[in-house]
Parts: structure tokens; C-alpha cells; sequence
């Protein structure tokens, strides 16, 4: 089993790049972002409890998205690998996924982390916030909220896999092509 986390701030291009990664690989793709979507649409408890959370651009609980991820371990027992996107996004979730792995005797082989200035990632999201009825990505002050919670509770998990020894850098500017073409490199040596 190979399990990825693709890491980066709001706007990187991870669920672009987890489209291709999967296609390719194979791997179960959670993301968090689009599994909170998906309990919006259905209007359950949890769905409207991450709702406001959501629509604020702050990060949802750590233990409502943990939970999360543990159902969706346990219901995926025969894949070739987990690729793990939007998720971890604080130490607290970084250390209760290496905890959930572990229980399944495994563990997250390589972060790619995505690097993408914020000019361009303002631009991309808010130009997304246009057509796709996203409601974190059509108010600037909410992207900007965003972008203040990575640096807050995100950031440090990059450390907290740099001390594990994880981490690959990826540059995430160029075509989806080229971004791709670093990532298929990184996880192939
Ligand atoms: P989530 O859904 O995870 O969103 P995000 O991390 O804010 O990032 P995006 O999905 O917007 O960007 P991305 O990096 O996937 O880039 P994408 O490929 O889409 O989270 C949303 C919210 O849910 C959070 O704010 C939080 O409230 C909650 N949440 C989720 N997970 C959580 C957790 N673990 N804990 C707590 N709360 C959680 O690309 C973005 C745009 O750029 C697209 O339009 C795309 O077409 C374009 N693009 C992609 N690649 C390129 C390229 N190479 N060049 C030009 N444009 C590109």
C-alpha cells in the first residue's frame, strides 16, 4: 500500500493533480474539502455544522474531519493506497492519521507539497469563484481568511513531516502537465 498526502494552500492545484494521480494509480482519493460538500448537499448534522465554518473560510474541527477520515479508512479496506487531499490541516490532524494508519499496519509514504505564490493563488481561486458557485472563493475577504488559516494551523504540518523525512517540493506553477510530470518523478524514485 502507498499512501500520498498532496499538500498546499488553498488554490494549489491538489485536486487538479489529485484527478491525474488517480487516474493513473489508482489510489483512493479523500478529500476532505469535497466529502464536507457532499454532507452539505445532503443537508446532514454534519454537513450543517461544517456549513458555517465553511462559508467563513475558517478550518472545520479537528475531530469532526478526523471522524471523517477514520469511517472512510474503514470503508475502503482493499485499495492500492490512499491519497489524502485538504487533509491533514493542523499537527493534531497530522498525528491522528499517523495513529489510524498505524492501526492498519501502514503509513503515509510521501507529502508532496505544493508551492504556488499567493498573487497567483488569489487569481486562480477568485477567477474559479466566478463560475463555480464555490462560496468560499467569490468574496476576497474569505479567500484572504483562507490563506490566514494555512499559515496558522496548516504551515506546521509541513514541519511536522519534514521531521519524518516525507516532504517532496513541488513546484505548482506551469501547465497541469508539467506539475503532473514533477509529481509522477517524485513518487517513482
Ligand atoms: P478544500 O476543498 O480542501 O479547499 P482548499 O484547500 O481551500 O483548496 P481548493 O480545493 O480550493 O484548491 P486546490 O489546492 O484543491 O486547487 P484546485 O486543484 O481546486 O477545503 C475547503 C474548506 O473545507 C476549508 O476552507 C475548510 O473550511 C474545510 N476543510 C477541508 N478540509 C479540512 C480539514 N482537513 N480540516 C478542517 N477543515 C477542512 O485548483 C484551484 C483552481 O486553480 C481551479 O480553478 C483549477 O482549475 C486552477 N488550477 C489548478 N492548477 C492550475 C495550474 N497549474 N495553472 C493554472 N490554474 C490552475
Amino acid at each position: 500500500m502507498y499512501n500520498i498526502v498532496i499538500f498546499g494552500k488553498p488554490g494549489s492545484g491538489k485536486g487538479t493533480q489529485s484527478e491525474k494521480l488517480i487516474a493513473k494509480y489508482s489510489y483512493k482519493h479523500l478529500s476532505t474539502g469535497d466529502l464536507l460538500r457532499t454532507e452539505i448537499a445532503a443537508k446532514t448534522s454534519l454537513g450543517l455544522a461544517a456549513k458555517g465554518y465553511m462559508d467563513n473560510g475558517q478550518l472545520v474541527p479537528d475531530e469532526v474531519v478526523i471522524g471523517m477520515i477514520s469511517s472512510a479508512l474503514d470503508n475502503n479496506p482493499n485499495v492500492p493506497g490512499f491519497l489524502f487531499d485538504g487533509f491533514p490541516r493542523t499537527v493534531a490532524q497530522a498525528a491522528a492519521l499517523d495513529a489510524l494508519l498505524l492501526q492498519k499496519h501502514t503509513q503515509i509514504n510521501t507529502v508532496l507539497a505544493l508551492q504556488v505564490p499567493n498573487d497567483e493563488l488569489i487569481a486562480r481561486l477568485a477567477k474559479r469563484g466566478a463560475t463555480s458557485g464555490r462560496s468560499d472563493d467569490t468574496d476576497l475577504a474569505i479567500i484572504a481568511s483562507r490563506l490566514a488559516e494555512y499559515e496558522s494551523k496548516t504551515a506546521p504540518v509541513a514541519n511536522f513531516y519534514e521531521v519524518q523525512k516525507k516532504v517532496k517540493v513541488i513546484d505548482g506553477i506551469g501547465s497541469v502537465q508539467e506539475i503532473f510530470a514533477q509529481i509522477d518523478a517524485a513518487i517513482n524514485i
